[in-house]
């Protein structure tokens, strides 16, 4: 809670185009919040570079996943959009919190374990650590809810642990948030092997649909999506490709899976990937017209960044100075 309201917060990594995962999984679900909650959503940049980045392209993508914030519909005057570096409070805490963060919980987070097995070569600390500075960018605001897709729930988890951790040599420090995730759309897979989670770093562009490809890019990509062997259109463990575009599907329509395997009863695969396909781009069009608005108007960006950061770091120095005090560093 912050002023008598509840507070939500996440984040997502400038490190990649996004794709219907990060919509579907989280982004869209953002703006559920900005009525009735005070809501603060950065662009974690410092998240990023756990993994090498093109300086260049990080700076460009900072920009990218602002302007696709506001164009999903996150009005800057009702939340709290910003840049993570921009708030040194983020970075301040994370050391802070990696003194009550042990060895062994990092080690048990499954994506250090896929993570370090895919960049081998740069097996950095803060790639081992990169959950307590989840756990940071969270406790700061006094986090009531996370929305997230179900791959961050084991981080929250150990945000909670954290928070608990503190709170019990420190009574009151901070709020302990609960994670949210959709029912359906919390786990969106890739197109090209239903087994994997559609991921940004996909380096098959026919794995993942991204929420700025073009109508008939999206469409295409839909055609050749992997299904299985049958023909019928149902959701079931063996059928990992179908099931998928089922949740796609019904997460873009509205429409339930009951009523999305009702309606294609009978129908053939083909008819079915297409319209998931015109699905996927009717809803998209309208966000991908107003992100190339937003980014053709740099100046607009940096005005919300500038005042996002004002207000995030105004709410997260509270938090650190308390922070400070009830650990015994002086404050001035
Ligand atoms: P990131 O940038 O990998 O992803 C952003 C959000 O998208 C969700 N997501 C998915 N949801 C459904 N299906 C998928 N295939 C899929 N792929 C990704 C993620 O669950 C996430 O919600 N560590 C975070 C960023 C972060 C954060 C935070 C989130 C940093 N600090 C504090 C919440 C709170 C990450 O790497 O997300």
């Amino acid at each position: 809670m912050l002023d008598g309201q509840k507070v939500s917060f996440s984040g997502v990594q400038p490190s990649g185009n996004l794709t219907i995962g990060n919509y579907l999984g989280a982004i869209k679900n953002f703006a559920e919040y900005s009525e009735k909650y005070k809501t603060f959503y950065g662009v974690v940049d410092e998240h990023a570079i756990t993994v090498r980045q093109n300086p260049a392209e990080l700076r460009r993508r900072t920009y990218e996943t602002l302007a696709l914030y506001i164009a999903v519909g996150l009005d800057p005057e009702k939340n709290t959009l910003y840049v993570q570096s921009h708030v040194p409070a983020h970075a301040e805490l994370a050391w802070i919190l990696n003194c009550y963060c042990m060895f062994g919980e990092l080690s048990r987070m499954t994506q250090f374990k896929d993570k370090s097995a895919r960049h081998a070569d740069n097996i950095n600390a803060g790639l081992f650590t990169y959950p307590v500075l989840m756990a940071s960018d969270i406790l700061l605001y006094q986090t009531d809810v996370v929305p997230i897709g179900s791959d961050q729930k084991q981080h929250v988890e150990l945000t909670r642990n954290i928070a608990d951790r503190f709170n019990q040599i420190f009574p009151d420090t901070f709020t302990v948030p609960e994670p949210v995730i959709p029912k359906s759309g919390g786990r969106i897979m890739s197109l090209a092997e239903p087994e994997k989670k559609m991921s940004k770093s996909d380096e098959n562009e026919n794995a993942t649909v991204r929420v700025l490809d073009d109508r008939d890019t999206i469409i295409r990509k839909f055609r050749r999506a992997v299904t299985d062997s049958g023909s019928e259109i149902r959701r079931s463990p063996d059928k990992p490709g179908v099931s998928n575009l089922i949740t796609i599907y019904s997460c873009f329509t509205g429409k339930t899976p009951e009523e999305v395997e009702a309606e294609f009863d009978g129908r053939g695969y083909a008819e079915f990937k297409t319209a998931v396909g015109e699905a996927c781009a009717d809803a998209l069009a309208p966000v991908r017209e107003k992100y190339f608005e937003l980014l053709a108007d740099k100046g607009y960006l940096e005005e919300v960044m500038k005042k996002g950061a004002g207000t995030a770091a105004y709410y997260a120095r509270k938090t650190l100075s308390k922070v400070r005090r009830k650990i015994g560093f002086v404050n001035l």
